[in-house]
């Protein structure tokens, strides 16, 4: 059988002709996908709650990277999913590409967690996640490239998390949603996968978790490779996946953690009382 040789997975505009929509576009890991699809030439929808910050970064994007818009919604809200998703296809013609990557978290124990505070992380990464996929499933049945689904997920969601337990049980639930939805729609298709990062620099998530409990050297110093990931590691992951390099990928995990996740496993069996 010939080798099929002709989708080189890094060209420049590897992605020319795709629309992809982020969930939390204008921060964080988030901006950086959209920065990183743009430039590979892919039209971007930046989509979260507060206009100035999408604004911004569609704006951002268009100076530097390439083609942008910017839609203002809530991920727990079906119907602003829904409407944004449809004003995406007026706009750009489609949609090939979803990226669930809103999310909330703060560390709080779960002995002192309030019902509200365990319900609005549920809803925004698992909810939320459920609206982005269902609200984009016909316009991603009908991409010519073969929709994606990429969610984002952490490893920590399964070895359970102490300290951010609702976050832990949200990330799980959006990994199992991936596998399901990786076997229902992969006859339409649709290809769905999760990235999931360790500790990334200079974002909210690290900010929240580590910085700010004054846990960020342990961290590191947890990750084999020795230094944090950057945003780009995170979007050079989302564009394998987005590009021909995902078109026969569905249903699994691509972590992007430094070695972390496997260190942790090694240091457990080794010494079961470590936290
Ligand atoms: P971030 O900048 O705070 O990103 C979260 C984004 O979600 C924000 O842009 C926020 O924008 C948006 N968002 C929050 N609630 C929303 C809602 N209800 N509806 C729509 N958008 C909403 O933090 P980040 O650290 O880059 O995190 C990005 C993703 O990576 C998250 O899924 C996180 O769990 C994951 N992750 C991060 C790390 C890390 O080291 N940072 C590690 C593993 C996984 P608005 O406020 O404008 O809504
Ligand atoms: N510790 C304990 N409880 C907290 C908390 C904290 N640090 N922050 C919020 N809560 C509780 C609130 O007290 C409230 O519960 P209550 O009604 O019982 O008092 C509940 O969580 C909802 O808080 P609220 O501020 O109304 O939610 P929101 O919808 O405005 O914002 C959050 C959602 C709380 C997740 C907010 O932190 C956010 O917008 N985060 C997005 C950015 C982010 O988290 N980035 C990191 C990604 S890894």
């Amino acid at each position: 059988m010939e080798m099929d040789r002709t989708k080189p997975l890094f060209a420049e505009k590897c992605l020319a002709g795709r629309v992809a929509f982020v969930t939390g576009g204008g921060s964080g890991i988030g901006l950086g996908i959209s920065h990183a699809i743009a430039a590979a030439g892919a039209k971007v929808v930046v989509a979260s709650r507060k206009k100035e910050k999408i604004e911004a970064a569609r704006d951002e994007i268009r100076a530097t990277s390439g083609e942008a818009i910017a839609i203002q919604l809530d991920v727990r809200d079906y119907e602003s999913v829904s409407q944004a998703v449809a004003q995406t296809v007026a706009e750009f013609g489609g949609l090939d590409v979803m990226i669930a990557n809103a999310a909330g978290n703060f560390v709080a124990p779960s002995a002192e967690m309030s019902a509200n505070a365990w319900r609005t992380v549920i809803d925004i990464d698992l909810n939320g996640t459920f609206h982005c996929c269902r609200a984009a499933y016909s316009a991603l049945k009908a991409s010519e490239h073969g929709g994606r689904i990429i969610a984002i997920s952490t490893m920590r969601a399964l070895e359970g998390w102490p300290g951010c337990a609702h976050a832990g049980a949200a990330k799980a639930g959006i990994m199992s949603l991936m596998r399901s939805l990786a076997t229902e729609w992969g006859p339409d298709g649709i290809r769905c996968n999760t990235v999931a990062p360790g500790p990334i620099d200079g974002t909210e998530g690290v900010r929240r978790i580590y910085e700010e409990k004054g846990r960020l050297a342990t961290e590191i110093a947890s990750v084999p490779l020795g230094r944090l990931g950057q945003v780009s590691d995170i979007a050079n992951a989302i564009l394998y996946l987005a590009g021909p390099g995902g078109d026969y990928i569905t249903g699994t995990d691509l972590v992007v953690d430094g070695g972390r996740d496997r260190k942790r496993v090694i240091v457990a069996q080794n010494a079961p009382t470590v936290a």
